[in-house]
């Protein structure tokens, strides 16, 4: 009688143990962000934010130079955005750009090294509406970005091209079938952390203008009315926003939401005031600047439709809260603050 009973305990053990090992090991540690009982909290690994630490690290930010001495304007050639700096300052934001976006290829990556003043590189052409690109997300998304600001790390951390960025995705067809275009549908896609939600949630939300909505304001849609557009499709595209958001910040989706009601403000934590400036902000990044820039590139930087890589929420947070953990470089540069007056 006793064995059997230790046996089952046994077998009980290994099974306990067994569905264990597919949760995570403890020490996971919550942070309450709402009401006690709104289950609003996150979860952390400490591990998991160990690893991802040196990841959002800001680089070291180089000396101030003198504002003294001629403007850069009235020494070199061809300058159009940067030319009330002095030459000293001028020089730093060569350096620092450098750093940034091209620090193996050095100045050749953008310049014909024999002639600094030619545009004859497509990059120093892009590189220049960066510059402005920049300047206009310090100074007109201040309720995003706030004080913390952005540099050129804050998107491209010394690649070339930002490591996280999106195209419009091939046509993906039933072959031979009557049911046409899938809306990229049940083919788990990493756009939207591994889910069958259609894959590519951008080009509605941060290319277009759809609606962000699950529900119509009217119960019903009567004849003749426009009443209730909002779509089973466009719910699905609204999921597949949000998870995208939620996994570009590491976050969950009581971050920004109390999930007993997802649509009501005042019940909503203000970073969801902050993401919905956020939302604004990509898309008018991506419709002014880089869509335009679409010709200047070669084509084997264009996505298999042809267009240009465009950001969303990734491309700047890399799965932290804020980019590099809010650490405030951009103050360091203060032509990158301000719209150069033309
Ligand atoms: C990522 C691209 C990029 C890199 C890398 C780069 N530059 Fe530039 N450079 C530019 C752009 C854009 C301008 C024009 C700025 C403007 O119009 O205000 C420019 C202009 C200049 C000019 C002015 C030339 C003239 O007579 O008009 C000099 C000098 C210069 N850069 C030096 C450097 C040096 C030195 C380095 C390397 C340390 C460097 N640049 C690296 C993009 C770059
Ligand atoms: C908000 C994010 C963001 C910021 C900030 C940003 N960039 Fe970019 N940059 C991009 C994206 C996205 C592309 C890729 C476009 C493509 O390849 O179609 C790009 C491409 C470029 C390229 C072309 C590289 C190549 O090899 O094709 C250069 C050069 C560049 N950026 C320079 C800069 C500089 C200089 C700054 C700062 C003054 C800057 N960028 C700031 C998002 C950003
Ligand atoms: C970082 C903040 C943030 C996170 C995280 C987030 N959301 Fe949202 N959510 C928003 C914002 C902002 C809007 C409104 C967008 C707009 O109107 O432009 C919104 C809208 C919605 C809506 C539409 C409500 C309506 O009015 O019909 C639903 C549903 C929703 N979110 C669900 C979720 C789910 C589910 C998750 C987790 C997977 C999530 N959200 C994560 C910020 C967030
Ligand atoms: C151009 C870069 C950039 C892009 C693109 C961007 N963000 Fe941010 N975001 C920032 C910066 C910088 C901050 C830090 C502001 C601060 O210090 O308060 C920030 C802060 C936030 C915060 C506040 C976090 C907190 O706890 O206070 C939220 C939420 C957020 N972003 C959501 C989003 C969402 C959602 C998107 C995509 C729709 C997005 N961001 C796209 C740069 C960006």
């Amino acid at each position: 009688m006793r064995l059997t009973i230790r046996t089952f305990g046994v077998a009980s053990l290994t099974l306990v143990l067994a569905v264990l090992a597919g949760c995570e090991r403890p020490p996971i540690e919550t942070v309450q962000t709402g009401f006690r009982g709104t289950a609003m909290v996150q979860v952390y690994n400490p591990r998991t934010l160990a690893k991802e630490a040196p990841l959002n690290a800001a680089p070291a930010v180089p000396e101030a130079a003198s504002a003294d001495g001629p403007k850069a304007k009235e020494i070199f050639k061809n300058v159009k955005v940067l030319g009330d700096l002095s030459v000293a300052q001028f020089t730093r934001h060569m350096t620092s750009i450098t750093q940034w976006v091209a620090p193996k290829e050095g100045c050749a990556y953008c310049h014909n090294l024999e002639n600094l003043a030619e545009d004859s590189k497509y990059t120093k052409v892009v590189a220049r509406r960066m510059i402005e690109m920049t300047q206009r997300i310090n100074s007109n998304w201040k309720q995003h970005v706030a004080q913390t600001g952005v540099t050129c790390y804050t998107c491209h951390r010394g690649n070339n091209i930002p490591q996280q960025v999106w195209y419009a995705p091939k046509d993906r067809k039933y072959a031979n079938s009557l049911l046409g275009d899938l809306a990229g549908q049940n083919q788990p896609a990493r756009s939207v952390g591994l889910t069958s939600l259609p894959f590519d949630p951008f080009t509605p939300f941060l290319l277009n203008a759809a609606d962000i909505r699950v529900n119509g304001n009217e119960a019903m849609a009567m004849k003749g009315t426009a009443a209730n557009r909002h779509s089973t499709k466009q719910a699905e595209h609204t999921y597949g926003l949000m998870v995208h958001m939620s996994e570009s910040l590491g976050v969950n989706c009581t971050y920004c939401h109390n999930t007993r009601n997802f649509q009501a403000w005042d019940e909503s934590r203000p970073q969801r005031v902050t993401s919905w400036y956020g939302i604004r902000m990509a898309r008018e990044l991506n419709n002014d600047y880089l869509k335009p820039l679409t010709e200047a590139f070669p084509k084997h930087r264009l996505g298999p439709k042809g267009d240009v890589a465009k950001v969303n929420c990734t491309t700047c947070h890399q799965g932290a809260y804020k980019p590099l953990y809010g650490a405030p470089m951009a103050k360091d540069f203060p032509e990158l603050q301000a719209l150069a007056a033309k």
